[in-house]
C-alpha cells in the first residue's frame, strides 16, 4: 500500500491532531465541511475521494453524543465509496466508563458504541488509554489501544524539575499505569484506595492508613481521565493528609475538566495539569500523533 492511497479525514473535534498526524505520515488531509443546524443536529460533507484506505480522526469528547454521531457519519459516508479499509482514530474513546452493568437495569454504553462503529463499516479503532480493557473487549474489530505514559514519562524528565516523583493513582484501577511510568521514571509509585457512589457520583478515597511516607518528595498524580475533577481534588487532599509537602503536579491524558473542574483543582493547591491533545484545552501540551502513527501504519498495511 502506497501513501498515496490514504484518504486522512480531520473530523471537527480533532483538527490539529489529525493535521500533526497527517504531517507524520506526509497526506494533506481532507477536512469535513460541517454545518450545525439551529436544531443541534450537525451536517456533514466529505469532498470527493477515491482511494481504498480512509483514516478518520474524530475525538469524542464534549459534547460527546454529537463527536460521536458525527464521527459515524464521516466513517458511513467513506463507506458508501470503494474504500475497503476504514480505520477510526478516536483518541478519547467517550463511554468507556459504561463497559459493565453496574447496578442492576444499566445499560452498557460501551456495548452499543461498538455495535454502531461496527456496522457503520469500521474496520479497525485506534484510541488511546482507553479507560479499562473491558471496555473494548465489546469491540469484535481489530483495536489498539496506544498507550501515551512514554510520552508522559518523557515530558517528566524533560520538562519537570522533579526530583523521584512518587506516582500516584487516585483509583485501584489505576495502579498498572502508575506503575508503569514509575518503572520508566525509576521511582515508587502507590494507588489509593477510591469509591464512588453509584447513585450520587460522590467520590471518597480512603485515608484511614498512611499509604505513603511522602515527606517532602514531590508527586505525580497520574489518571486516564479528569471529569469533574473530583478524585483529583481527594487524591491531592489524601496525599496531603499522609504528610506530603513536595510540589503536587497532575498528568492526565483526557482532560475533559467539565464545568468548573480546573478551578477546584487549582484552588485544592495542584501545582501543575499536563494532558494529551486528545481533547484541545490550555493543558494539552503532549501531542499523541508520533505514537499514533505507528499503530496507524500498521492498520494501513492491513486489509
Ligand atoms: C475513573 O475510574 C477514572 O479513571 C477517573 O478517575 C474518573 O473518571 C475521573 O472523574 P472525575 O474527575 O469526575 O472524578
Amino acid at each position: 500500500m502506497s501513501i498515496d492511497d490514504v484518504s486522512l479525514i480531520s473530523g471537527p473535534s480533532s483538527s490539529d491532531l489529525a493535521n500533526k498526524i497527517a504531517t507524520h505520515l506526509g497526506v494533506k488531509p481532507i477536512s469535513a465541511e460541517v454545518c450545525i443546524f439551529t436544531d443541534g443536529e450537525s451536517k456533514i460533507r466529505l469532498p470527493h475521494f477515491e482511494n481504498k484506505t480512509c483514516v478518520i480522526v474524530q475525538s469524542t469528547y464534549p459534547p460527546t453524543d454529537r463527536h460521536l454521531l458525527q464521527a459515524m457519519m464521516m466513517i458511513r459516508k467513506c463507506s458508501e465509496t470503494d474504500c475497503t479499509n476504514i480505520i477510526a482514530v478516536i483518541p478519547y474513546l467517550a463511554y468507556a466508563r459504561q463497559d459493565r452493568e453496574f447496578l442492576p437495569g444499566e445499560v452498557v454504553t460501551m456495548s452499543v458504541i461498538a455495535r454502531l462503529l461496527e456496522s457503520v463499516g469500521v474496520k479497525h479503532l485506534i484510541t488511546v488509554d482507553a479507560h479499562s480493557t473491558a471496555s473494548l473487549s465489546h469491540f469484535r474489530i481489530s483495536v489498539h489501544n496506544v498507550s501515551s505514559i512514554p510520552l508522559f514519562a518523557k515530558y517528566a524528565e524533560e520538562m519537570l524539575d522533579l526530583e523521584k516523583p512518587v506516582v500516584v493513582s487516585p483509583d485501584l484501577g489505576g495502579a498498572s499505569r502508575a506503575a508503569t511510568l514509575a518503572s520508566i521514571l525509576k521511582t515508587d509509585f502507590i494507588a489509593l484506595n477510591k469509591n464512588r457512589d453509584r447513585s450520587t457520583g460522590e467520590v471518597k478515597i480512603d485515608t484511614d492508613e498512611p499509604r505513603y511516607q511522602f515527606g517532602n518528595k514531590d508527586v505525580i498524580i497520574l489518571d486516564d481521565i479528569i471529569s469533574t475533577g473530583d478524585s483529583i481534588v481527594k487524591a491531592y487532599e489524601a496525599i496531603r493528609r499522609f504528610g506530603s509537602t513536595g510540589k503536587i503536579i497532575v498528568m492526565c491524558t483526557h482532560a475533559l475538566l467539565i464545568n468548573n473542574a480546573t478551578q477546584k483543582i487549582i484552588n485544592a493547591g495542584v501545582d501543575k495539569i499536563v494532558a494529551t491533545n486528545s481533547i484541545p484545552n490550555n493543558f494539552s501540551t503532549i501531542d499523541l500523533s508520533p505514537i499514533i502513527c505507528s499503530p496507524l501504519q500498521s492498520a494501513m498495511s492491513m486489509h
